[in-house]
């Protein structure tokens, strides 16, 4: 469970990322999170694995509240919670198999990473997560000869195969076709319904989050304007978050 009681983020420079957010996110839910460029997507996504410190309030992953968190404590928060960015932060030059299985690196030595000696269980679950995703074919082939679809089925099996209760997006599918980018969110409602695990999304296409996610988080200059049901979005709500863009359109 995630909860955010009145968080506000203030970056150095005094832009407000984050304005009085109060949420609960339950075990099971999908979120999706719109919003226009600069609203606060990326920043809201990124205080839950405590990559951006909040200023002031509450957030809470599983009852424990990040910002008190340090050292090992943190690495174990940020181990129960899984992340996939827009531009898949993959190693190209290694295989698949071994991209995936850095997710289990923690557990090692240095040493064991370095020359890929993992445990045969690690490598059975990396190829486990693989198989869900759909590319268990491409567990031997170099990453950077995957497509980029492909390329994010390695980054959401990595995520996965960290075994979190939470797995966060940014943008997962803004780099792909619309084809491609509906495999891969068919991947995380998969995951989300199969192993009951909260999924959050940041996107930027809102037919794809209405057809995808529950519950929708709409994000406007850093507040929440609209946090329900999909069945409760309005075009209203829709015209308001992207008022600016809409009013620059020629008339
Ligand atoms: N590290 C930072 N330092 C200062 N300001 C920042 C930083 N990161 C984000 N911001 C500002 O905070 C606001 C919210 O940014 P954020 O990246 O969360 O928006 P977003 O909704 O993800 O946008 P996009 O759709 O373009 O990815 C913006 O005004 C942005 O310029
Ligand atoms: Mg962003």
């Amino acid at each position: 469970m995630i909860e955010f009681q009145e968080v506000t983020k203030l970056y150095p420079n005094g832009v407000v990322g984050l304005e009085n957010i109060n949420l609960t996110i339950s075990q099971g839910e999908f979120v999706a999170i719109i919003g226009a460029s600069g609203a606060g997507k990326s920043t809201l996504i990124r205080t839950i694995n405590g990559l951006t410190a909040i200023s002031s309030g509450s957030l809470k992953v599983n009852g424990i509240e990040i910002s008190k968190l340090k050292g090992r404590k943190l690495r174990n928060l940020r181990q129960n919670i899984g992340m996939v960015f827009q531009s898949y932060n993959l190693v190209p030059r290694i295989s698949v198999l071994r991209n995936v299985l850095s997710s289990y690196a923690p557990h090692l030595s240095w040493i064991q990473v370095l020359f890929g000696w993992y445990p045969r269980a690690a490598k059975l679950g990396a190829l486990e997560s693989l198989n869900r995703v759909g590319i268990l074919d491409k567990a031997f082939i170099r990453t950077d000869q995957l497509s980029g679809g492909q390329q994010q089925r390695v980054s959401l099996a990595r995520a996965l195969n960290q075994n979190p209760d939470i797995l966060l997006a940014d943008e997962p599918v803004a780099a792909l076709d619309p084809v491609t980018a509906k495999e891969v969110m068919d991947d995380f409602k998969k995951i989300n319904k199969e192993l009951n695990k909260i999924v959050i999304i940041n996107i930027h296409h809102v037919e794809l989050a209405l057809e995808y996610a529950h519950r929708i988080i709409a994000i406007k200059d850093g507040a929440i304007f609209f946090d329900g049901p999909v069945s409760a979005i309005t075009n209203e709500v829709l015209d308001e978050i992207y008022r600016k863009s809409t009013t620059s359109k020629p008339s």
